[in-house]
């Protein structure tokens, strides 16, 4: 794969305007709130992935959806953090009957699904398709309902109402569900404190969380607006059933939090220096604390911090890694202004994960057999440039910031053979045989319609 964009001016590489700065009016009211507004903290969630046998029943479920999936409007409404949301796979608007010159418009990665893409994405061996906890990767899955929440008790009445659209519909099956619920400390199974770094978008209203970023076209996330590419990027037809939609992709990553902790206790002689290179191979220590601001030590209180957490570039003060590794979790997926091959804002995403499974006991060395993990969930217009260039390209290569072949540490395709660098002064400590700590479990492109297009699916005829 190339690297898409040489046309794009990269902007400033350093911007301290406004970061909710003011763009194309974007249709809130008909935009689902999961693809701008930032999940909840604390959260539950609920994912619910339904088959649709028969097409009738699934254009009643589209009409009734469409009263109960949730705007991005009204972000002063004291329920904008409790939301439904609905998106379908390819298979799905197939089974709803959308007519084949309107299939044809959709992207080919999208077309394909996920587990076609396996090549592209680092699937293979222990992450291969066909390793995936059924139904995921296969053409059952259709349609994909979240409900998520700031409590369990506001998410049960929102998933409810969710539940009730379908419950009674013959031809419409609930066929997998995972529940996720937010860890203590908002941290992940690894320890590592998440939801900390957004993108700005313009015209969303919705903030961004690094102030030196220039807010990101809106086209970027959100269908038939100006991109960082092009003034009228291309849009799924009929206009209706794109415009305003977006791309979702789920994936349920298991996480072997025995074997990290397993392998940072092998790579160090002391626990400070655990926790150092535990915060070297994300690029912030598990506090949320980055690196490019507090290298040496954590510093709790800044990792707490909304201001200040998320506000660093790399170029100027860190351009060699000493601070953050350029093979870095976050550095590789954000290279924010350090000079890699290719232009940074055309493969950005916002992300939505949200925890499952129970934690592993401190000081537990073990596994333990139980499933825990992140559902990792990325939003954004451009599946081919954005989630499958950044998976492919970023997360199982190192190639675009000079690091060969080197996996990310954490996430990548891992096959025991990886390495990873910390660059330092005289001599730099280089980590060797690095396990596969994050497994696939799983998981789905899915099209994020706009609520006239879900009553456009409903009134489908024939
Ligand atoms: C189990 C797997 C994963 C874990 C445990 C994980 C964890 C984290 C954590 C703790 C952060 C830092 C906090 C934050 O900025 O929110 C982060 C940042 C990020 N992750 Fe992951 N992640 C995982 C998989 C992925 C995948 C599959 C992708 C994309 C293909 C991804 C993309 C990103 C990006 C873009 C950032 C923000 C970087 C920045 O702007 O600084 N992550 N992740």
């Amino acid at each position: 794969m190339t690297t898409p964009g040489s046309a794009i001016s990269p902007g400033p590489a350093t911007f301290t305007g406004a970061v909710t700065a003011p763009g194309p009016a974007l249709e809130l009211d008909d935009i689902q709130s999961g693809v701008l507004r930032p999940r909840p903290t604390p959260y539950a969630a609920t994912y619910v992935v339904l088959r649709i046998d028969d097409r009738t029943a699934g254009r009643e479920l589209m009409r009734r959806l469409s009263r109960v999936v949730a705007s991005a409007a009204h972000p002063e409404s004291p329920a904008r953090d409790t939301w439904v949301g609905a998106s379908l796979s390819f298979q799905g608007l197939k089974a709803l009957g959308v007519p084949q010159a309107s299939l044809d418009t959709f992207p080919p990665e999208f077309q394909q699904g996920m587990a076609a893409r396996a090549r592209f994405l680092g699937d293979l061996d222990e992450n291969a398709p066909e390793r995936w906890e059924a139904p995921l990767g296969s053409p059952d899955v259709h349609l994909v309902l979240t409900a998520i929440s700031p409590d369990t008790a506001s998410l049960a009445a929102a998933f409810e109402r969710a539940r009730a659209a379908y419950r009674e519909l013959s031809g419409v099956t609930a066929i997998w569900r995972q529940d996720c619920h937010n860890p203590p400390d908002e941290r992940e199974a690894f320890g590592f404190k998440d939801g900390i770094s957004h993108p700005a978008i313009e015209g969303s209203g919705v903030p961004g969380t690094n102030p030196h970023e220039r807010p990101l076209k809106p086209g970027e996330f959100v269908l038939g607006y100006p991109d960082e590419m092009a003034e009228a990027p291309m849009v799924p037809q009929p206009e209706v059933l794109g415009r305003n939609g977006s791309y979702v992709v789920f994936r349920k990553l298991h996480q072997r939090v025995a074997a990290f902790r397993q392998y940072l206790k092998d790579s160090a002689s002391t626990p400070e220096m655990e926790e150092l290179i535990a915060a070297k191979m994300m690029g912030r220590w598990r506090s949320g604390a980055p690196l490019a601001r507090c290298p040496v030590h954590d510093d709790p209180e800044l990792g707490a911090d909304r201001t200040r957490n998320n506000d660093f570039q790399f170029r100027g003060d860190d351009p060699i890694g000493y601070a953050t590794p350029c093979g870095s979790h976050i550095r590789r997926l954000n290279p924010r202004d350090a000079e890699v091959a290719g232009v940074v804002r055309i493969h950005r995403m916002i992300r939505r994960g949200t925890s499952y499974g129970p934690l592993l006991p401190a000081g537990v060395m073990d596994d333990d057999g139980v499933d825990r993990g992140l559902m990792f969930a990325f939003v954004g217009a451009h599946l081919g440039r954005q989630f499958e260039f950044v998976q492919g390209e970023w997360m199982n290569k190192g190639s675009f910031f000079g690091g060969g072949e080197a996996r990310d540490p954490l996430s990548g395709a891992a096959d025991g053979s990886g390495t990873f660098d910390i660059p330092k002064r005289p001599l730099r400590m280089r980590l060797q045989g690095l396990p596969r700590f994050v497994v696939t479990r799983g998981g789905e492109y899915c099209f994020l319609p706009s609520l006239r297009a879900l009553r456009w699916l409903g009134e489908l005829e024939g």
